[in-house]
């Protein structure tokens, strides 16, 4: 047996022992990638709560936080916007970003407009907006 023959065959053999694994998802090698198939999250539905803006993470142009699955946050510009935390890809909480006021997620690096929109993928769907309306230091949020 020359050498063409040998490795010849043992390719052939090495993929007809994985074939039957690959079918099965079991050898992580065979494993396709399925960022293509994008997971839609629920945004949460029926909100309105208050924060309190005079202290933590609000209270200074540029901070945001999340609260029951939605990033609220104070723009460079003092204005307070809202949206959904998850991001619609698979589901990562989304950072603001107050230098270009807009939303990134950290895993695959989607990008979300100031109002939710997608402006780079893999994401597809945008995340929810949602009202805000601030009295003194009460910001609420809302359907
Ligand atoms: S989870 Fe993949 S880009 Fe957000």
């Amino acid at each position: 047996m020359n050498r063409k023959d040998f490795f010849s065959r043992v390719g052939f053999g090495a993929a007809a022992a994985l074939l039957p694994a690959c079918i099965a998802g079991l050898a992580s090698g065979c494993s396709s990638d399925n960022s293509s198939s994008p997971i839609i999250t629920q945004a949460p539905t029926g909100v309105d709560f208050l924060l309190d803006v005079s202290t933590g993470s609000l209270a200074a142009n540029g901070g945001y936080l999340v609260s029951q699955g939605i990033v609220v946050a104070r723009t460079n510009s003092g204005t307070f916007i809202a949206v959904s935390a998850s991001c619609t890809h698979e589901g990562t909480n989304v950072n603001y970003v107050a230098s270009t006021n807009d939303f990134l997620c950290p895993n695959h690096g989607a990008q979300f407009s100031s109002t939710g929109v997608v402006t780079r993928g893999p994401a597809n769907t945008n995340l929810k907006q949602y009202n805000t309306s601030l009295t003194g230091n009460s910001l609420r949020v809302y359907s």
